[in-house]
């Protein structure tokens, strides 16, 4: 059903409203159960479908949660909006451009085809190839270093420390061997540095960090916010940093669904297969959305209509 779409203004509506309109957006798609829950992890499977959980965190602080918002899941592919985003912070805009790219690839987040495609270049760091050479970009003399980097940085987006969701990092871990097939491309093309088992490692314990719809939204709302965290007041990245990443987000956040979100939705968002979806406005604050079941691109069903009707009534859309 239609939602009047809010002309985009410089500021959100006051704190009640946002409250209000929150709490309406998780009434309104409680009941929907369109989608499936991922089953290619076995782990994830076994979650409860009808959680649902939305938060919005606006960049002068302001806190709205409604229903599951303190449930957590593992952040998986949300993960690589912000290990880029360090990458970047890391080793500058041209480095990373050249070696991880900023274009869509138009096939599905584990796609081999993709990087065969493309000379084995990743093409863009969300889809799993590029989220590889991404965390093999992170500082450290060893991986366990670059795994705690890799930590330390998500917790300072989120606030708080982030730890590992253990038993979704073990189910991964014995299943991921299309991952440890791209790193190993990755390697055979000579595009990856150091052992591709190991990094392949690194990404799959940054894929099981345990957070929460409000710590994604949290995470969003640093890169809305310039680079500092509106909580802690405390700056993460920095503001050329947030550009870089939400561009790349937007023309790839939500796979070969990027273009259809961004001409219905407006703004760019982040997706992950156990079912969290942050959106972020600029200068505005973050949306996001946790709620097992997903498209057939990997996508939560309910976060995305519910993410898709703050934006309209929040006036989020950036065209
Ligand atoms: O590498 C994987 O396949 C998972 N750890 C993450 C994939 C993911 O979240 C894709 N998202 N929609």
């Amino acid at each position: 059903d239609h939602v009047p779409q809010q002309v985009s203004t410089g500021a959100l509506p006051g704190w009640r409203d946002v409250e209000r309109l929150v709490g309406d957006a998780h009434a309104r798609f409680a009941r929907d159960s369109d989608g499936i829950v991922a089953d290619y992890i076995p782990v994830l499977a076994e979650v409860d479908p009808e959680l649902f959980g939305l938060a919005v965190i606006e960049v002068g602080g302001g806190v709205h949660d409604a229903g599951d918002a303190q449930h957590p899941f593992s952040i998986q592919s949300i993960s690589k909006m912000f290990v880029y985003a360090l990458a970047i912070q890391e080793h500058g805009h041209e480095r990373v451009r050249e070696i991880v790219g900023v274009n869509n690839t138009g096939l599905p987040f584990n796609s081999v085809m993709a990087l065969e495609l493309n000379a084995g270049h990743p093409m863009n760091p969300m889809v799993n190839a590029g989220a590889i050479a991404t965390t093999a970009l992170m500082p450290g003399e060893t991986s366990a270093e670059q795994w705690e980097r890799v930590r330390e940085g998500l917790s300072a987006f989120a606030g708080r420390a982030l730890g590992l969701d253990g038993v979704v990092y073990a189910s991964e871990a014995r299943t991921n061997d299309r991952n440890r097939a791209l790193g190993r491309l990755l390697t055979s093309y000579g595009r990856l540095e150091g052992d591709p088992d190991e990094v392949v490692d690194v990404y799959t314990r940054q894929c099981a960090l345990a957070v929460t719809a409000h710590d994604l939204a949290v995470m969003g709302a640093t890169l809305a916010d310039g680079g500092v965290n509106p909580i802690t007041g405390q700056r993460v990245v920095s503001a050329e940093v947030c550009r870089d990443t939400l561009a790349v987000v937007a023309a790839s956040g939500l796979y070969e669904r990027s273009g259809e979100w961004l001409f219905e939705i407006g703004l760019p968002a982040k997706s992950g297969v156990s079912g969290g979806i942050v959106a972020v406005a600029p200068g505005k604050g973050a949306v996001a959305g946790f709620s097992p079941r997903l498209d057939e691109a990997g996508n939560s069903v309910r976060s995305q209509r519910a993410i898709g009707y703050l934006s309209r009534a929040l006036g989020l859309n950036l065209f």
